[in-house]
């Protein structure tokens, strides 16, 4: 029994997924059952390898979900619309999808998986989080006897390239930006990665899986790389770290009226994060993406490898595709009844913890004049709002920066409540010796 995938889109990962496809030699038999029947893509005049075939090609996207010889539809054109529609169009048409679109299923997975579970079809996206890394499908099934306390990860690869060369370089944010564009390893427009919203999509995704309800994609806590001084790396490395844009989802004590084992309270954050070197995401350096799993009874499993990149995503893309295949081949083509923990539904509420209740440790950056007794009145303001200090630093401030200040004083917190640590804030910007705040990010 052949197979039909129709492919939506023939960018990066359609072309490497055509390209598997193609070479079933040496792989699982399964891959030589499918056949790429019809291929989506913009414009058909745009020159391209010899696979796929030419006649393979239409400009019409519904012709290729449409077409009744494609049993699986395969979106790997990205963006929100028409992929949404598109997916919702096949799954009325009883066809399974397997997608790499990470935009959106953390905006539109709740509305897609109730389509897929009422026409009884499989969505699978193991490509959407964490390019080539088996994450998602281990979070479903190898890990699902385990209460899952924390999921933390670098699920982003240009912005990881961008802080492990700034890191080894002492480059400059901008300098470094503007070299991975030209070098490929960033978009034209890197919005999307360099302020967090390709990450927090990815971790939207991974809180689902790992807690077993969506959390709103638009209200997750989101901070880029963007704003990053290259002096805030240097000074985290003198203090034994390594600055990290990492993506976090972390169950709360069950504390109040809303937390209960059936209805979960979570932090769900993304934001640059000092990592002390010694920590397993520490050396996690390049265009690599990593993800740590923290569960109950497990410990701690970390997954990593090639986050992004058409070989990579196009693995995962087509181990989608050979789970529904087997499961067809197994079932005379008929599938069958949904696997409850391949189809992952939701199966109880989660909300997200209102910020000032979170618990952090933090580096803060504060520039100063250079006297008596400043340090002891920042000392008095952190230890009057409750936050205990690990350590603090006197940097001498540098000239270029103009302004009255001449030292700058790094302090690392112990892990304090936000409430309490964003009060001390406010208190220390007004002092009058303190010129400004000049960086404040999360320490590991
Ligand atoms: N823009 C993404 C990254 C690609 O940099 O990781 C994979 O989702």
């Amino acid at each position: 029994m052949t197979i039909g995938i129709g492919l939506l889109g023939l960018g990066t990962v359609g072309a490497g997924v055509a390209s598997i496809l193609a070479s079933p030699e040496g792989r699982h038999p399964l891959v030589a059952a499918l056949r790429l029947q019809r291929v989506a893509v913009r414009d058909l005049n745009r020159s391209r390898p010899t696979s796929p075939p030419a006649e393979l090609l239409t400009t019409d996207p519904e012709a290729v979900v449409d077409d009744p010889g494609v049993d699986i539809v395969v979106e790997v054109m990205g963006g929100l619309e028409p992929a949404r529609t598109l997916i919702l169009r096949a799954i009325a048409a009883g066809k399974p999808v397997v997608t790499a679109n990470k935009a959106v299923i953390a905006r539109h997975g709740e509305e897609i998986a109730a389509a897929a579970a009422a026409q009884g079809v499989y969505v699978l996206i193991e490509a959407a989080v964490g390019g080539g890394i088996p994450i998602i499908e281990p979070l479903k099934q190898s890990l699902g006897s385990n209460r899952i306390q924390r999921v933390s990860g670098i699920i982003n690869g240009t912005t990881n390239y961008i802080l492990s060369r700034m890191a080894a370089e002492g480059a400059a944010y901008a300098d470094v930006l503007a070299d991975a564009q030209r070098l490929g390893y960033a978009e034209a427009d890197p919005a999307a990665d360099v302020q967090g919203g390709d990450a927090a999509d990815k971790i939207a995704i991974l809180t689902r899986l790992a807690y077993g309800g969506t959390v709103p994609r638009g209200a997750i806590p989101t901070e880029g790389i963007d704003q990053l001084e290259a002096r805030d790396v240097a000074y985290a490395a003198r203090l034994g770290f390594v600055v990290k844009l990492l993506a976090v989802a972390q169950l709360m004590e069950a504390e109040g009226e809303h937390a209960s084992s059936d209805h979960p309270l979570l932090d769900v954050r993304v934001h640059p994060t000092l990592v002390p070197s010694t920590h397993p995401l520490a050396g996690v350096n390049g265009v690599n993406n990593a993800i740590l799993v923290e569960g109950d009874p497990v410990g701690q499993v970390m997954f990593y490898g090639p986050g992004a990149g058409a070989g990579p995503t196009a693995s995962a893309v087509v181990a989608d595709i050979l789970n529904i295949a087997g499961i067809r081949q197994a079932t005379g083509g008929s599938g069958g009844s949904l696997d409850p923990l391949l189809a992952a539904g939701s199966w109880r509420t989660c909300s997200l913890v209102e910020g000032s209740l979170t618990t952090h440790r933090n580096y803060v950056r504060l520039r100063t004049r250079d006297e008596a007794g400043v340090i002891g009145k920042i000392g008095t303001c952190f230890g009057e709002a409750g936050v205990s200090i690990q350590s603090i630093v006197q940097f001498a401030a540098q000239d270029q920066d103009g302004g009255d200040a001449d030292a700058e004083i790094v302090v690392i917190t112990h892990e304090v409540l936000e409430a309490n640590f964003r009060r001390a804030l406010a208190r220390i910007e007004a002092l009058p010796e303190v010129e400004s705040v000049a960086a404040c990010l999360r320490t590991l």
